[in-house]
């Protein structure tokens, strides 16, 4: 990878992605203050019967339920909050986030989030057509801000689902979508098979 491809991608998502990172970034952003993972792994029990047993597989369509294991907490927290609002269309996930204090969301995320390290693996090289993901997930999946999720080790037929979600509009953030459609289907399960052979994250354990 070029570093030129790389400023390239870089200009790219600034110009189509101005969300400056703010305060609330840090673990230990103000109140109601960060996330306290023993609560949050008596909390998280009620998940674990789908998140928390290797390989499980949701009915229809049928994909790997996404693992939690070492994902950034703010994300967590946000990707909640998106169930929870119909910014994702999920209709189980909406069930599971509807009524969570904003407390409890970031109990939970913390404790889901302490329970793998992700780090970036830096023999890694990605498909060329990674220059359009990497200025926000990272070189190898490991996401340059707490805000976005890691790619690495996720399932790959989850990000497949996740693709289609965003290009169809089931999820609502738009962070992705011109990207996306700048590639192939070829292009896209290119990386996606990329990012779940990366070391990072894992199935969430009792
Ligand atoms: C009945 C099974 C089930 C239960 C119980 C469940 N989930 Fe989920 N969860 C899913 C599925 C399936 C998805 C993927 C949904 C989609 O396609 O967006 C998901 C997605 C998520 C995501 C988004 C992950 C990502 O990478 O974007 C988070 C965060 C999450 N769940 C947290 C929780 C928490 C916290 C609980 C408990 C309060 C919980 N889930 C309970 C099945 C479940
Ligand atoms: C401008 C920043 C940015 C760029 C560039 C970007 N993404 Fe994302 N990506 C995000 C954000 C933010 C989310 C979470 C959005 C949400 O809340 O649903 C996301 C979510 C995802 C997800 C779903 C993850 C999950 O756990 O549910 C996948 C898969 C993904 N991106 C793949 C890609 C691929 C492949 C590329 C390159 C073609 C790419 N992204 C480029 C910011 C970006």
């Amino acid at each position: 990878m070029t570093k030129k491809l790389r400023m390239a991608a870089l200009l790219l998502s600034a110009a189509l992605f101005s969300q400056p990172a703010t305060a609330e970034d840090g673990a230990d952003a103000g109140a109601p203050g960060a996330g306290d993972p023993e609560r949050g792994r008596v909390l998280a029990d009620s998940c674990l019967g789908c998140h928390g047993i290797e390989g499980n597989m949701t009915t229809y369509p049928p994909y790997h339920v996404p693992r939690l294991g070492g994902q950034n907490a703010n994300y967590i927290v946000k990707a909640l909050k998106g169930y929870a609002s119909d910014d994702r269309a999920h209709e189980g996930m909406h069930a599971q986030a509807a009524d969570l204090s904003e407390q409890n969301l970031r109990d939970i995320a913390a404790w889901f989030s302490g329970q793998a390290t992700v780090e970036a693996n830096a023999d890694a090289t990605p498909p060329e057509s990674g220059i359009y993901c990497m200025s926000c997930h990272g070189v190898n999946g490991v996401s340059i801000t707490t805000e976005f999720p890691h790619l690495a080790g996720q399932h790959a037929d989850y990000m497949h689902e996740t693709i289609r979600q965003y290009l169809e509009g089931e999820r609502s953030d738009i962070s992705m979508n011109a990207f996306l459609n700048l590639l192939t289907d070829e292009q896209l399960d290119e990386l996606v098979q990329y990012y779940a052979s990366q070391p990072g994250l894992a199935t969430a354990k009792r």
